[in-house]
């Protein structure tokens, strides 16, 4: 049956709307919440012996895939390569012998990662497949594929898509921790605790809506946005930027907080908004100085963070949006809400075709 958009004006507004559901949907197929424990699908490897992984999508699915090596590294243990799939198709890498890949993507369609998926199983390495299309060619050509259960997804901009390709990414980062013997089973049920109040955190992030509607007013004016974050929140910085870029046709840039003094610093004057990503933990001293600095040369800071961060970040930015306070692994799920809700709201603003932005396809099956 045709999907419809509701009482939405647009299917990136529904789509937006159903990340509490599509995250419920997709974490209970790969937790157990009687067990606390990761359900982990069937792998064409074995994470406690793999040696090396390859990751490599394109888009916001490549974003999702930066995330997941994040902690994959941090919770397994294990080294991770990834790559957008245009480059990895012609780069040639030395792939460790036994090795295993991960590709990401919505349609399980796009030509580029496809065309990586044949090249890894030509090299001999276990290629398991992150899709939301089960009858994809991605699906099928791969060793094994993960379902995202995020449903149809019909905005070319991917919102639910990609944090559902998030909470996957998460289980598996868990899953193999375990394996390799990284993570206990107590960890296990924190984390596992944690991922699972995901879908209502998500539910009370949507709730700042209004309080995003109007960051976006001041986002609208501006020809040039930086967004900033650091750790796991860094791709989230990029996936703001990308969705900025995309539908409104802003342009932005994502920096990693601590490289801005390399370069973007440069850009920086009383006409770009710099939106942070800052909420409170090990990472928050470091990008709040980094704020600072950017403050300092009359940059205007609009920093989202939870309530323990809006002290200190009030002292020198223009605004602070206050997030719930969610534990650091759950973060970059959560963070990526409000920016996909914030290059949305502006795109309206703006006039764009928000479901269908200029030069756009939903899904590339040309190189
Ligand atoms: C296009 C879409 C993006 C998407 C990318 C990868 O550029 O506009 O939203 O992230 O393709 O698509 P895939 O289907 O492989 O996730």
């Amino acid at each position: 049956a045709a999907v419809g958009k509701g009482n939405h004006r647009h299917f990136m507004e529904k789509e937006l709307h159903e990340h509490p559901a599509v995250l419920g949907d997709t974490l209970r197929q790969y937790l157990d919440p009687g067990t606390q424990a990761v359900r982990l699908p069937r792998l064409p490897f074995d994470p406690a012996v793999v040696p090396r992984l390859t990751i490599s999508a394109c888009g916001s699915a490549f974003l999702a895939g930066l995330v997941g090596r994040y902690w994959i590294e941090q919770l397994a243990r294990l080294p991770v390569d990834a790559d957008v799939a245009s480059e990895f198709r012609y780069r040639n890498p030395p792939l460790a012998e036994g090795g295993a890949a991960i590709l990401v993507s919505q349609s399980g369609e796009t030509a580029d990662t496809m065309a990586a998926l044949r090249l890894l199983r030509e090299a001999k390495q276990s290629v398991l497949a992150v899709v939301n299309v089960p009858e994809s060619s991605m699906a099928r050509e791969s060793d094994a594929a993960v379902l995202t259960v995020a449903g149809p997804e019909i905005g070319v901009a991917s919102t639910k898509a990609f944090t559902a390709q998030l909470a996957v990414m998460a289980c598996l980062s868990i899953g193999f921790g375990r394996a390799r013997g990284h993570v206990s089973a107590a960890d296990e049920a924190k984390l596992t605790e944690a991922l699972l109040e995901v879908p209502s955190q998500a539910a009370e992030i949507l709730a700042c809506d209004a309080q995003i509607q109007a960051l976006a007013v001041e986002v609208a004016k501006a020809r040039d946005v930086l967004f900033l974050g650091r750790g796991s929140l860094y791709p989230i910085a990029l996936e703001g930027a990308l969705k900025l870029k995309e539908i409104s046709y802003i342009h932005a840039e994502g920096y990693a907080a601590g490289e801005m003094k390399h370069g973007p610093i440069a850009l920086i004057d009383s006409n770009v908004p710099v939106i942070a990503l800052c909420p409170t933990g090990p990472l928050f001293e470091k990008t709040a100085s980094n704020l600072q600095e950017a403050a300092a040369r009359g940059g205007r800071i609009m920093a989202f963070t939870d309530a323990d961060g809006v002290g200190p970040l009030s002292r020198f930015a223009e605004q602070v949006i206050e997030l719930p306070k969610v534990g650091a692994f759950s973060t970059p799920i959560l963070y990526a809400i409000p920016v996909q809700l914030l290059a949305y709201h502006v795109a309206v603003l703006k006039g764009t075709d928000v479901d269908q932005p200029r030069n756009l396809a939903k899904s590339v099956t040309v190189e």
